[in-house]
């Protein structure tokens, strides 16, 4: 089951984990697959903490880092975030909105004592760069990137350290440009995948994008969540699989208990692609937040990153009123899941969701080996 992408990240077997938990990272590099840790949510200091933890967790098993540096978007030709005035670029009516729809259910204002993180620099180049700096003084061995191609530098950087490159891709046309600027790894995330997501389903996304980049190894992301799925996506030809969602409910995972619950009931009819979080379409639960930017009075999400700044305090804010127990704050809340969220039925240790996963596998492709060995003897 070894497959090239194994020898190229020094794993025994191709399953990748998108984590933001250090537990859940390190839970899975240990039983053979790789975490990666999503390093968006974490200022540098904070970063440089989960890494040493991981470094000490991880038994020596390779893993990986993921950070978000946009190809695109508004301040970048101005020379990045840091130099625009911030407040003066999220439009009065879109403050407006927030004061009314935070009104509207409940939610108070943060009291002084709550810090306020400045998670929107975490977007920009200057951010990205100190979190690329901070994981590349740990042993990573993989560093991947969303929304564009990695910085050339960064790149160059990265292979003089014997790191692997991955970028995730939601077109063929973006894979490319991907191969082109020297990526080792692409990873393939299909419309199914939680957070940020393209139109274009894994099932034709996948054969698409190995067919287009050969022989740079793909990696297949976007409603896996089993070892059926893990089989389909190797039959489409990835290398391996990229997974996100299905770690959610594992104990390791440590999310709130309303929001296990949450993800626990929720059908794969239940999520939604919406630009009210971050700007780019992201795939989330469903919810009274999605509901109101779509509803007559929204005056319609801002480009990336504007959106983010527009609605980070109200985001905190509905999280803290969450937390507190607010009946009405929680109906606001957003919970980023893929589709694979309706198979989410148990919470779960990491190490078996794992060892379940690849024995699926191995069923699957046993079995379909068997079906083709009954059908060439009745030839
Ligand atoms: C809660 C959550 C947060 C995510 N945040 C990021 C992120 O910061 N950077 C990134 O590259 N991908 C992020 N993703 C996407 C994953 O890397 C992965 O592509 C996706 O989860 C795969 O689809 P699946 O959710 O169906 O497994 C996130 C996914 C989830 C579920």
């Amino acid at each position: 089951m070894r497959t090239p992408v194994c020898e190229l990240l020094g794993i025994e077997y191709p399953i990748l984990a998108f984590s933001h938990c250090r537990d859940v990272v390190a839970a899975v590099s240990r039983a053979g697959g790789m975490g990666v840790l999503g390093a968006l949510v974490y200022t540098p200091d904070e970063l440089e903490r989960e890494l040493a933890w991981i470094d000490e967790n991880v038994d020596g098993k390779p893993y990986g880092v993921d950070v978000v540096i946009p190809a695109a978007y508004v301040g970048k030709e101005q020379g990045g975030l840091e130099k625009l005035d911030l407040e003066k670029l999220v439009p009065d009516e879109h403050k407006a909105f927030l004061e009314d729809l935070l009104e509207r259910y409940d939610v108070p204002k943060l009291s002084d004592d709550v810090e306020n993180k400045e998670g929107l620099l975490s977007w920009s180049d200057t951010m990205g760069r100190a979190l690329v700096e901070i994981a590349m003084n740990h042993p990573i061995k993989l560093l991947a990137n969303a929304l564009g191609p990695p910085p050339a530098d960064i790149i160059e950087t990265a292979h003089a350290k014997g790191i692997k490159v991955a970028a995730l891709v939601g077109r063929a046309d973006q894979a490319l440009k991907q191969k082109t600027s020297g990526v080792d790894v692409i990873v393939a995330a299909g419309y199914e995948a939680g957070g940020h997501t393209g139109e274009v389903s894994t099932m034709v996304l996948v054969p698409e994008v190995v067919d287009a980049v050969a022989p740079v190894p793909v990696l297949a992301a976007g409603g896996i969540g089993s070892g059926r799925q893990m089989a389909a996506a190797m039959a489409l030809g990835a290398q391996g699989v990229w997974t996100g969602s299905i770690w959610l409910t594992t104990k390791e995972a440590g999310n709130e208990s309303t929001v296990t619950d949450r993800l626990l009931a929720a059908t794969s009819n239940d999520t939604v692609r919406s630009r009210s979080i971050t700007g780019k379409p992201a795939r989330m639960l469903k919810s009274k937040w999605t509901e109101e930017w779509e509803g007559p009075e929204s005056p319609g999400p801002l480009p990336m990153p504007l959106q983010f700044l527009a609605t980070a305090d109200a985001e905190q804010r509905v999280r803290t009123a969450a937390l507190a127990g607010s009946p009405s704050a929680q109906k606001l809340t957003v919970t980023i899941v893929g589709q694979i969220v309706g198979s989410m039925n148990q919470l779960l240790p990491a190490r078996q969701v794992f060892s379940e996963m690849l024995d699926e596998y191995l069923d699957t492709v046993d079995q379909m080996a068997q079906q083709v060995g009954e059908n060439e003897e009745g030839v």
